[in-house]
């Protein structure tokens, strides 16, 4: 198995569970937010970028793999409205590299982190399902969406299988606690600090947010299932920035009232994904609740993880 991004939140987690159940894997990330500390030391490790096309060749060349999680992104949905060449060039140009890759050496099927937060837009009453019409609102996640059709597109012209799994707010230990994303690590470790706690808007704003060793083992179960199919990963449950302000000042015994700041222009207000398909295909199903998987959080950031 390869994974790139695996130094990374998401993809050092799926590096440690497949080494868990034996897999031989390597890690190809260039460390732009990954970290080392994060890189199992039973993998092996390639610093390498995605966008580099003579190394990530000779990369897939000397180590031939069987499957390829395909994870390495800059992840910042407003570093991408501040620069969606920057963000092309790594996310759509630096995925196509891979894909070439995966092709030349015959690699029987990659699993691709695609965006169910930001590929829909605006959500409804209802969750979407993987049918749902698609309204991408930033580069970021318009490049989640034409990563998603090369993918298509390789597979039908060169028989690539894949399986396309559209996270929803992934949560848990190594999530960077520094960056735009990831409310509940940036909640976490200031709370745990005493520091004030910014809400942009009025806190009623939803996603669905979902544990990543859940998300780990969507990955596991896609290994061998969800042959060419696009498969929504979250809890199908909406929740609020109030709501998590509430479970983790009470997991914390944080009592600091947060401090409310104008709403961020084009964010989006709900957003929350139908799973039915993820039950059906892979036989998965979220196992975390909100509630278990804060705490879990909670305890690593407790532990002076950063
Ligand atoms: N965290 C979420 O809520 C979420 C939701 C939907 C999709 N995703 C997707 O899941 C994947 C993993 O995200 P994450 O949250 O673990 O973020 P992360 O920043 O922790 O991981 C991304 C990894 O990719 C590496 N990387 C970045 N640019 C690279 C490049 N040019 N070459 C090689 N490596 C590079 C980074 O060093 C890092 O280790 C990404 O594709 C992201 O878009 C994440």
């Amino acid at each position: 198995m390869l994974v790139t991004g695996g130094a990374g939140f998401i993809g050092s987690n799926i590096v440690d569970t497949l080494l868990e159940k034996e897999h031989k894997v390597v890690v190809l990330d260039n460390l732009s937010s990954g970290k080392k500390e994060n890189i199992n030391k039973k993998s092996k490790f390639y610093k390498a970028d995605v966008f580099d096309r003579k190394n990530v060749s000779a990369i897939f060349k000397k180590e031939k793999p069987d499957v390829v999680i395909h994870n390495a992104a800059q992840i910042d949905v407003r570093v991408s409205v501040a620069d969606p060449f920057f963000d092309a060039k790594i996310n759509i140009l630096g995925a196509i590299n891979v894909l070439d890759s995966c092709v030349k050496t015959k690699v029987r099927k990659v699993i691709f982190a695609s965006s169910g937060g930001t590929i829909y837009g605006e959500c409804d009453v209802s969750a979407p399902n993987e049918e749902s019409k698609l309204n991408p609102l930033s580069p970021y996640g318009i490049a989640k969406n034409s990563v998603e059709n090369y993918i298509k597109f390789y597979s039908a012209v060169y028989s690539l299988d894949y399986t396309i799994l559209r996270y929803g707010n992934v949560y848990g230990p190594r999530q960077d606690p520094y960056g735009e994303a990831g409310v509940i690590a940036i909640f976490a470790t200031k709370m745990l600090r005493g520091k004030d706690i910014n809400v942009f808007g009025d806190g009623k704003q939803m996603r669905d947010y979902v544990y990543v060793s859940d998300v780990v083992n969507a990955n596991l179960k896609a290994l061998n299932k969800g042959k060419n199919q696009i498969i929504n990963v979250g809890t199908s449950k909406a929740v609020s920035v109030n709501r998590l302000l509430e479970v983790m000042s009470n997991a914390i015994g944080y009592s600091k009232k947060a401090v409310y700041k104008p709403k961020r222009e084009g964010e989006l207000f709900k957003s929350f994904l139908n799973i039915d398909k993820a039950k059906k295909v892979l036989g998965w199903m979220p196992k975390t609740c909100i509630e278990k998987g804060i705490k879990k959080t909670i305890e690593y950031f407790k532990m002076g993880n950063k």
